[in-house]
C-alpha cells in the first residue's frame, strides 16, 4: 500500500519536517507532483535543510527517494539541491531515482512564466517564477521534454526546437524580460550531466514491484489542496493535482492501493503569492503569527499573508482528499493569543454557509469565527500529549469533532525532536 501525506492548505503546512519524522516506518518515500516551486524544510542536530526537488526521506539511511512522474525537474535548482547535500555523505545514486517520464524545467520555461507574471499585471498569480505552470502546459500540450529523453543522443535537438518555439512566445508576450540564452543553456546543460550520473528508473513498475514486496511507501504532496489545479482558488493556483487522486496519476499507482491519507495542517493559515484567503488578517495578531512563525516563504523567501484557521476550507480539503489521519502544526506559535479564532462559516450573499463557494473573493466571504479560549505556556520543550495545555486540547478536541478525523500528531517546534504523538 501507498500512504500519502499532503498539505491541506495553501502549502507550507510543514511537510518537509513530518516526511522527515515519518521516513524511519517507510521503505520509500515518493514525490508525486510539483517542482522546484516547492520549499520544504527540515531540521535536526541543529542544521536546517531546504529541499525543492528531493524527497524528504533523504537523510535517513533506510529509505528509497523517489521523484516520480508526476514532478517537474529543473536540472539547475536540482544540481544545488544535491551539491548541498554533498557534505552530508549521501549515496544519491543508490538512494535517490528518478523517473524517466518525469518532465524537465527548460530555461525558457522559467523565461515564459516571468513574461506570463508580467503581463497579468495586478493579477498575477504571485508565482514562484519556477517554471511550473509553462513546463505543465506543455506536459498536457504534448511537447514537453522527459528525463527520459536524455538517454537519446538526439535530446539536444529536441531542446533546441521546443526552445526556439518557447523565444516566440516570450515575444509573442511584448513585455520587457531580460535574458541571455546562451548563459542559461550554459548553466542547464551543467545540470543535465548531474542528472544523468542519477539512476533513471520507470517508477511506476518500480512501485508496483516493491508493493508486491509488501514495502511500505509514503507518496509526498507538495503545495497544498487549496493550490490543487481542479479544486483550488482557480486561478491562483499551482498548476498540478496537489490532491490524494495526484498521487495516483502522479506514481502510477491505482487507487484501490492507496492506505492511509495523512493530511497536515497549520494551527493557523498562511497563503504566500496573491489570491483569496477570507481569514486573512491585517492587524497584529496576524503580524505576531508571521514574527512567531517565521512565516517567509522557503523558496522565495516572500513573507507568508496569515490568519486564522478556517475549517470551512479544512473541512473541505479533508472531504476532496479522504484523510484519514491529521497532524496540526506549528501549535507553539499561538502560544500567548488570549482568545484563539477559528473560522466556523462564510457569510456570502447575505446568508451563512458551510461550503467553499465557487468564488471565495475577500469581498464576497465574510469568515464567521468561533474564538475559543487561548493558553500561555511555551509548548516548545514539550515531548507527551500529556503535557499540553488544557486549553489547546479544547482545541484539538473541537477540531476533531468538526472535521471527524484524529489528530495524531502535534508539532510544536521546526525541529524533528519537537514532535509529539497523539
Ligand atoms: P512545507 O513546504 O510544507 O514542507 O513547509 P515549509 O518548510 O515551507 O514551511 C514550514 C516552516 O515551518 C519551516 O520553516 C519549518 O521549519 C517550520 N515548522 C515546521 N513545523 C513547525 C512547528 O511545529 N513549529 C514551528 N514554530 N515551526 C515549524
Ligand atoms: P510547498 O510544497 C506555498 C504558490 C505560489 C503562487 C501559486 C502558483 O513548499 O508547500 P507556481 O510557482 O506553482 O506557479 O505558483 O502557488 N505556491 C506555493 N505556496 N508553498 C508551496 O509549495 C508553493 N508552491 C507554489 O506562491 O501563489
Ligand atoms: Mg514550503
Amino acid at each position: 500500500m501507498v500512504d500519502l501525506l499532503l498539505g491541506l492548505q495553501w502549502g507550507d503546512e510543514g511537510k518537509g519536517k513530518i516526511v522527515d519524522v515519518l521516513t524511519q516506518d517507510y521503505d520509500i518515500i515518493a514525490r508525486f507532483q510539483g517542482g522546484p516551486n516547492a520549499g520544504h524544510t527540515l531540521e535536526f542536530d541543529g542544521i536546517k535543510h531546504v529541499l525543492h526537488t528531493i524527497p524528504s526521506g533523504i537523510f535517513h539511511k533506510n529509505a528509497i527517494n523517489i521523484v516520480g512522474n508526476g514532478v517537474v525537474i529543473d536540472p539547475v535548482i536540482f544540481k544545488k539541491e544535491l551539491d548541498n547535500l554533498e557534505k552530508f555523505n549521501i549515496d544519491i545514486t543508490s538512494k535517490l531515482f528518478i523517473s524517466r517520464k518525469a518532465h524537465l524545467i527548460l530555461p525558457t520555461h522559467r523565461l515564459l512564466d516571468a513574461a506570463s507574471e508580467t503581463s497579468k499585471g495586478k493579477a498575477k498569480i504571485g508565482s514562484t517564477l519556477k517554471g511550473i505552470g509553462p513546463t505543465y502546459m506543455d506536459k498536457t500540450g504534448r511537447n514537453g521534454m522527459r528525463v527520459g529523453d536524455l538517454e537519446f543522443d538526439d535530446w539536444k535537438d529536441k531542446y533546441r526546437s521546443l526552445a526556439d518555439k518557447h523565444e516566440g512566445m516570450i515575444d509573442y508576450y511584448n513585455v520587457d524580460i531580460q535574458y541571455d540564452l546562451k548563459e542559461l543553456e550554459e548553466e542547464f546543460c551543467e545540470g543535465i550531466e548531474v542528472l544523468k550520473k542519477l539512476t533513471f528508473i520507470d517508477s511506476e513498475q518500480y512501485i508496483f514491484d516493491a508493493m508486491s514486496q509488501g514495502k511500505k511507501i509514503l507518496a509526498e504532496g507538495a503545495q497544498g489542496s487549496l493550490l490543487d489545479i481542479d479544486f483550488g482558488t482557480y486561478p491562483f493556483v499551482t498548476s498540478s493535482n496537489t490532491t490524494a487522486a495526484g498521487a495516483c496519476t502522479g506514481l502510477g499507482v491505482a487507487p484501490g492501493k492507496i492506505g492511509r491519507v495523512l493530511g497536515i495542517f497549520k494551527a493557523y493559515a498562511t497563503r504566500v503569492g496573491s489570491g483569496p484567503f477570507p481569514t486573512e488578517l491585517f492587524d497584529n495578531d496576524g503580524k505576531t503569527m508571521g514574527r512567531v512563525g517565521n512565516e517567509f516563504g522557503a523558496t522565495t523567501g516572500r513573507p507568508r499573508r496569515c490568519g486564522w484557521l478556517d475549517l470551512v476550507a479544512l473541512k473541505y480539503a479533508v472531504q476532496i482528499n479522504g484523510v484519514t489521519d491529521l497532524m496540526m502544526m506549528k501549535a507553539d506559535v499561538l502560544s500567548g493569543f488570549e482568545k484563539i479564532k477559528v473560522c466556523t462559516a462564510y457569510k456570502y450573499n447575505g446568508e451563512e454557509i458551510n461550503h467553499l463557494p465557487y468564488n471565495i473573493e475577500q469581498d464576497k466571504v465574510k469568515p464567521v469565527y468561533t474564538a475559543l479560549k487561548g493558553w500561555s505556556k511555551n509548548l516548545t520543550k514539550m515531548t507527551k500529549a500529556d503535557e499540553l495545555p488544557p486549553a489547546l486540547n479544547d482545541y484539538i478536541d473541537f477540531l476533531e469533532k468538526e472535521l471527524e478525523v484524529p489528530i495524531k500528531i502535534v508539532s510544536v517546534g521546526p525541529d524533528r525532536l519537537q514532535t509529539i504523538r497523539r
